[in-house]
């Protein structure tokens, strides 16, 4: 399997799957190249990202499935089929069960609204804010089978302003995430991330 071969998983808007392809189409993707768009909203926005920069996508409906494990089974075989390497999670907002983590163990990692541990699951913005930090920020993790628990691998903090809406947060959050995600994703398929127990390491 080729860490440069990728896939996204996007639930949503896109907008991190757009600077994505932005970046690969800037040549800043450390060689990796968007192969796939996996999307369980084919209805959602970012379905029609990937139509428009030309990424293939695979679009199915999870309530089309008898189980969940049937619907990954479908994805799996997709994946293997375009010999996909690095699974990109992009604000999918689904739990990934064991028959899509086993066959990609280290290979999945996902991007997050906050400063994990702090703040997992949903609404990470809005907990933020209800909670009252002052810092909050961005955390790439590596995917394992449980919410938002897998090892880090980059974070970036930034300030939570006295008079910051969810709104106004999320527009900064996502300012970081454009540049913080595909730095990361550059490693990966460059081969320069090494993990030592929970600790990743990003060789330069
Ligand atoms: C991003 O802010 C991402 O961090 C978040 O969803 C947003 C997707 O935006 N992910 C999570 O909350 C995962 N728990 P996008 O569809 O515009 O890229």
């Amino acid at each position: 399997m080729q860490w440069s071969r990728i896939a996204v998983f996007a639930s949503g808007q896109g907008s991190n799957f757009a600077a994505l392809a932005e970046a690969e189409r800037a040549g800043q993707l450390g060689g990796g190249r968007i192969e796939l768009l996996v999307s369980d909203r084919p209805e959602a926005p970012v379905a029609r990202r990937a139509e428009a920069a030309g990424i293939p996508s695979l679009l199915l409906r999870p309530k089309d499935f008898a189980s969940r494990e049937l619907y990954e089974a479908g994805i799996v075989a997709e994946l293997q089929r375009r010999n996909i390497g690095l699974i990109v999670l992009a604000g999918y907002m689904r739990l990934i069960s064991p028959v899509l983590l086993e066959p990609y163990a280290g290979r999945i990692i996902n991007i997050h609204p906050s400063l994990l541990p702090a703040f997992a699951g949903k609404d990470a913005i809005g907990q933020a804010l209800d909670y009252g930090v002052k810092l909050t920020g961005v955390t790439v993790h590596f995917v394992d089978g449980g919410m938002d628990t897998g090892p880090v691998i980059a974070q970036r903090s930034l300030a939570v302003e006295a008079g910051d809406t969810a709104e106004s947060l999320a527009e900064r959050i996502h300012r970081v995430e454009y540049e913080l995600y595909p730095a990361v994703v550059a490693a990966l398929a460059a081969g320069k991330v090494e993990l030592d127990g929970r600790r990743a390491i990003i060789r330069a």
